[in-house]
């Protein structure tokens, strides 16, 4: 969703506001601005469409100020549009603001300033920003932001700057990320760490109600009007974690990237030959655990599809009764959510509005909340009890895919390690489970290595369908669910998934001739039940595409193709079996020309509820 990036220094501000906003494209936006002080004016430069179309804008200009601020829009309040698009300045243009969220007042506060005699130009809500700090100006910026702030409601990360008083940028924050940060040639602030890669060293990440004022030479942090002293974290990434490293797309290198992401997930976490997972940092001991009866995972998209990974496995191996829920629908529903309750949310990026406020609600009514996420920090990192990070680095592609697979994996881990302490499994199970575990990382690189050219020509096939389906059982049905998503969200295809013995309840009716089926046929106990369904697909001559173990031969009659994967315990396969779907939708998108990073509509990090 909306980016924001920000400078102040003694260099020309404009290369890093248009290279940080490229960081932040991933994001997803409509629009994009520019805002930089120059020569005693606050020159703003907004385009409709991609940053090329603002760069042509600004072509030829001569803009050599030392600080501005700048914002790609994914519209909410008012249609994409130059008018529409940040950064917004007061009716007299001497204050200018970027904003991400919402501000949910922002009517009123609009009726109240055009009563005063404020002149507005735009749709949307951010707008009232400008005016209300104009309103609120008595010769100091910071107090006039906090003065403004008191006025909202709704959630926000907005910096403000004025040709009042050169030299300052004042952020703030509420529900929103920013991170401030210093770097060689002054200090910096965005949205999300990539912008930063590259220009700062060292970085804050706000906290809620938190507020900084950065100069040239300094960055202060104030809570409640005072100030306070931040935690100062290294920013280690190099720049090749955010550029796409000989690959067509983020979305393939992210694909290649998941053997080293599921390395770095499991490392110190498990170790060869030991029965035991180490996440020994967790709030949730032996006693907290003895009290959960029930286990409440909610999350969006992706995210959600792994949740219920995590329900079959939880209810498998510790025999706790478990329900999965979407963050949009869990918080409007009153669930029966309590102290004895163990809420797990999943979140790539810890930030999605949905999910924090499901998380919120959960945590009103006493339940201990465990967060699984990739972002340190996050929001919903800093929310929950306990974290347990995912590691799967920096993910920039929108559809997510190494995010999911270490989503799986830290889901596992979570249950070996509960199933130990707790007792419900023998050791030497959970040891030959957790061997295997770590045997995973390899056979995720053997399905990426072993044969490409086999399943890039299944995702062509796919891309000449405007429908697809793909079904399973157990476990297998679970991920044909991640399947379909990232082939509609990349492809445009119309994707279903189903639990293969439904199919005849209702979806058989759409089988017809040459329909693209991908079967999952991993689960063994279910084996038999799973291929009787594939041959109800193949009688309605359905083209049926499958993934079986190795050594597994009993698809092949019905199927026009077969796949095999790298053999594993049927508890672990969603790890393996996932791989060659994201490849799927990733060559039916190719195929397509469908913008495989940034599908439309889409924004990599949901902010809005
Ligand atoms: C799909 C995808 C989305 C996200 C969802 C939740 O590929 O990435 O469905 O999974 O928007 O986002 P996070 O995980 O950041 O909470």
């Amino acid at each position: 969703m909306c980016g924001i990036a920000g400078c102040i220094g003694t260099e020309a501000a404009l290369p890093f506001l248009i290279n940080g906003l490229k960081k932040l494209e991933y994001r997803g936006y409509d629009s994009a601005g520019i805002a930089v002080y120059d020569n005693g004016n606050i020159i703003v430069r907004r385009k409709v469409g991609k940053i090329s179309e603002l760069e042509k804008a600004i072509a030829g200009e001569t803009i050599n100020g030392t600080y501005g601020i700048a914002h790609t829009r994914w519209a909410t309040h008012g249609a994409p549009s130059d008018r529409n698009s940040h950064p917004h300045r007061n009716d007299d243009g001497h204050f200018a603001v970027v904003h991400n969220g919402i501000i949910e007042n922002y009517l009123d506060l609009k009726k109240e300033l055009m009563e005063k005699g404020h002149v507005f130009s735009s749709e949307t809500d951010t707008e009232v920003l400008p005016n209300l700090l104009a309103d609120c100006y008595e010769g100091d910026l910071l107090q006039a932001v906090w003065k403004a702030e008191k006025r909202l409601r709704g959630s926000y990360a907005a910096v403000f700057m004025t040709e009042k008083e050169p030299g300052v940028l004042v952020a703030i924050r509420k529900d929103s990320p920013l991170i401030v940060g210093y770097g060689k040639n002054g200090n910096y602030l965005a949205s999300d760490i990539p912008a930063l890669i590259g220009y700062v060293d060292q970085y804050i990440v706000l906290k809620n109600d938190e507020s900084a004022v950065l100069t040239k030479d300094s960055i202060t942090v104030y809570q409640n009007g005072e100030k306070v002293e931040p935690e100062v974290l290294p920013l280690t990434m190099d720049i090749a974690a955010a550029e796409k490293g000989g690959y067509d797309h983020f979305m393939l290198k992210e694909i290649h990237e998941q053997p080293r992401a599921l390395r770095d997930c499991l490392s110190g976490r498990i170790t060869p030959n030991e029965p035991m997972v180490n996440l020994g940092e967790l709030k949730l001991d032996r006693e907290k655990m003895a009290s959960i009866n029930k286990i409440m995972m909610v999350a969006c998209g992706t995210a959600y599809h792994a949740c219920f990974v995590g329900k079959y496995i939880y209810e498998k191996i510790l025999r706790i009764p478990v329900e999965v829920d979407i963050a949009s629908e869990f918080r409007y529903r009153d669930p029966i959510v309590d102290e004895h309750t163990l809420t797990i949310v999943v979140s790539q990026s810890g930030e999605t509005a949905d999910t924090l406020a499901a998380l919120a609600e959960a945590k009103k009514k006493g339940s201990h909340i465990l967060a699984i996420t990739n972002v340190w920090e996050s929001s919903i990192a800093r929310e929950a009890d306990d974290v347990i990070y995912t590691r799967a680095g920096l993910e920039i592609a929108v559809a997510s895919t190494k995010a999911y697979s270490t989503q799986l994996l830290s889901i596992y881990l979570l249950g070996f390690y509960m199933a130990e302490i707790c007792g419900k499994m023998e050791r030497n199970e959970i040891k030959q489970y957790l061997d295997e575990l770590y045997r995973l990382p390899e056979k995720v690189q053997e399905i990426l290595d072993r044969d490409p050219d086999a399943i890039k020509v299944l995702g062509e096939t796919v891309a000449e369908s405007e429908n697809a389906f793909f079904i399973g059982r157990g476990l297998d049905y679970v991920v044909a669910l991640e399947g379909a998503l990232k082939l509609k969200e990349i492809s445009y295809i119309h994707a279903e998934a189903y639990a293969a013995g439904e199919l005849k309840h209702g979806t058989l009716a759409l089988i017809v001739d040459q329909v693209p089926v991908i079967c999952l046929c991993t689960q063994r106990d279910v084996e038999e039940k799973m291929i009787s369904n594939m041959v109800e697909v193949k009688t309605r001559d359905a083209k049926v595409l499958t993934f079986v173990f190795e050594g597994d031969n009993h698809g092949e009659k019905v199927s026009d193709t077969v796949i095999k994967l790298p053999n594993t315990y049927d508890l672990l396969s969603p790890i393996l079996t996932v791989i060659p779907l994201q490849l799927i939708a990733y060559y039916a998108s190719v195929k397509r020309g469908a913008d495989v990073d940034q599908p439309r509509n889409l924004a990599k990090s949901v902010t809005v509820e």
